[in-house]
């Protein structure tokens, strides 16, 4: 089988996820019997697209000269142009935006309308419109996923595959690095909002615009998405009731630790609603995870709760991520090319 690829969006994580395929590609060859070819990638100036598949060792030696790859053509945009490639998988790894989705909703609908897999690491188009794009993709009968889009490399969404005989009730978890990573050290170490801020954007956790880290808006989106997956629901971000961190005090957090707890910022979907904001946890609770860690809880009907926890962010993390969902969806292909 051949996997013809084209990736859309360059940044860290697109970066990322073509060393881990230049490092995996032979494994996916040996055990998955699939020859990736990368024929596309598209940045918001120009692409570099070979039908023949783009040579990924020369590509990430001289990466400081990606706009002088042979290959590299100036103002092409990979919208109309997803048809045409000959692909038959696109991951969407442009920067989100949260308002519109765009440009990765035009991509990853030109992608499933012509009958083409996805891969995506934005979430703005899931949690904007998670119930159009789930709709098309089953019609075209293709597979979607997204499992960097909520808490990175932790198998946040991939999670309900392994409790399928389980029900799952209610979600709680932290779903924001930076927040908590605010939090974090506000609690423990007494500094101010604004200098946690600082050093969460500069260890690189917080969005272009943190605003919508800590205004909740972020992780809003990722409870959507999570909530939709593992609860069936079909919510957007406007069903969210959001409060964000910008109000903690120092003097709360103090009163809080007096009392032997510690103020979080929490996602919650029970009983058909979502809501995030700061909320109390016990000092010894599990959902007191430090850093810019994140949690997931998950109240089953038949086995108690389920925890898992890790890294949230980062560049390698999610590539890691849509590496998972790339040997999944060869698998899923190599079984019904067997069938
Ligand atoms: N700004 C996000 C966070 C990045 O802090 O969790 C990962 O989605």
């Amino acid at each position: 089988m051949e996997l013809k690829i084209c990736l859309i969006g360059k940044g860290n994580v697109g970066t990322c996820f073509l060393q881990l395929l230049k490092e995996k590609r032979h494994m996916i060859k040996e055990i998955y019997n699939c020859e990736c070819i990368l024929v596309a990638i598209f940045e918001h100036d120009g692409a570099i697209i070979n039908k023949d598949g783009i040579d990924l060792n020369e590509l990430l030696a001289k990466s400081a000269n990606f706009r002088k790859n042979l290959f590299w053509k100036k103002d092409v945009k990979a919208k109309g142009l997803i048809s045409e490639l000959g692909i038959n998988l696109c991951i969407e790894t442009t920067p989100t935006n949260p308002n519109t989705g765009e440009p990765a909703l035009t991509h990853i609908i030109e992608a499933l309308s012509n009958n083409i897999d996805v891969i995506s690491s934005n979430k703005a188009p899931f949690f904007l419109y998670y119930k159009r794009i789930k709709d098309l993709a089953e019609k075209m009968n293709c597979f979607i996923r997204y499992e960097a889009t909520v808490a990175s490399c932790v198998p946040a969404l991939s999670i309900k595959r392994n409790l399928i005989g389980n029900k799952i009730i209610r979600i709680k978890a932290i779903l924001n690095g930076t927040n908590n990573y605010i939090l974090s050290r506000m609690a423990t170490e007494g500094i101010s909002f604004a200098v946690a801020l600082k050093e969460a954007q500069e260890l690189g956790y917080a969005e272009a615009d943190p605003s919508l880290d800590v205004g909740g808006f972020d992780t809003a989106g990722k409870l959507v998405i999570l909530a939709n997956e593992l609860l069936g629901w079909s919510k957007s971000i406007e069903d969210v009731k959001i409060e964000g961190i910008t109000k903690i005090t120092p003097q709360a957090l103090e009163l809080a630790k007096i009392d032997g707890y510690i103020i979080k910022h929490l996602a919650i979907a029970e009983e058909n609603n979502l809501i995030v904001e700061p909320r109390l946890v016990k000092r010894d609770s599990p959902l007191n995870i430090s850093g810019a860690l994140n949690l997931i809880k998950l109240q089953t009907k038949h086995a108690g709760s389920i925890i898992f926890m890790g890294k949230g962010a980062g560049g390698l993390e999610a590539a890691s991520a849509i590496l998972n969902d790339l040997i999944n969806i060869v698998i899923e292909r190599n079984k019904i090319r067997h069938n």
